[in-house]
C-alpha cells in the first residue's frame, strides 16, 4: 500500500483538484483508492458523494470515540475502485496539534491537551 499526502497551508492552490484527478487516474489504472478528506469543507467528498450532510460518522468522530471504528467513516462511491472517508464539519481537534507542532519539530501530538489549551 502506498500513501500520498496532498497538503499546503495556502488556500485555493489546487489541493482538492489534485486529489480528485490523481485519485481518478490511479483508479482507472486499476488501483484501489481510499481518499481521506480531512478538510472540514468537504469539497472533495461532495464531488464523490450525493449528500455529505447526513453521514453517520466522520473521521474525527471515529478518532475521538473508542466505540467507533475508522471503518465506519469509509464510504463506497459509485466510481469503481474509489472509497472515501470524509471529515465534513468534523472536529478540528486533530488538526490543531499537527499545525502547532509543525514549527517545533515535536512529534508528540496530544489532541486533548492542545485543544484544551486553545479553549
Ligand atoms: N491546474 C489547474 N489549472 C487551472 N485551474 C486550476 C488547476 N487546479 C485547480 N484549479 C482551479 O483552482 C481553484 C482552486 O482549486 P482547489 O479547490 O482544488 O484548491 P484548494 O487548494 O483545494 O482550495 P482550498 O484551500 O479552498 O481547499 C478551482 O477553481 C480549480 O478549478
Ligand atoms: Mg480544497
Amino acid at each position: 500500500m502506498k500513501r500520498i499526502g496532498i497538503c499546503n497551508n495556502k488556500g485555493g492552490v489546487g489541493k482538492t483538484t489534485i486529489c480528485f484527478c490523481l485519485g481518478g487516474a490511479l483508479a482507472e489504472m486499476g488501483k484501489k483508492i481510499l481518499l481521506v478528506d480531512m478538510d472540514q469543507q468537504g469539497s472533495l467528498s461532495s464531488s464523490f458523494l450525493p449528500n455529505i450532510h447526513d453521514l453517520p460518522c466522520v473521521i474525527t468522530d471515529a478518532l475521538l470515540n473508542d466505540k467507533k471504528s475508522i471503518k465506519e467513516a469509509v464510504i463506497k462511491t459509485e466510481f469503481e475502485n474509489i472509497d472515501i472517508a470524509n471529515n465534513y464539519k468534523g472536529s478540528p481537534r486533530f488538526l490543531f496539534p499537527l499545525y502547532l507542532n509543525n514549527g517545533t519539530g515535536d512529534s508528540k501530538c496530544d489532541a486533548n491537551k492542545t485543544s484544551n489549551s486553545l479553549a
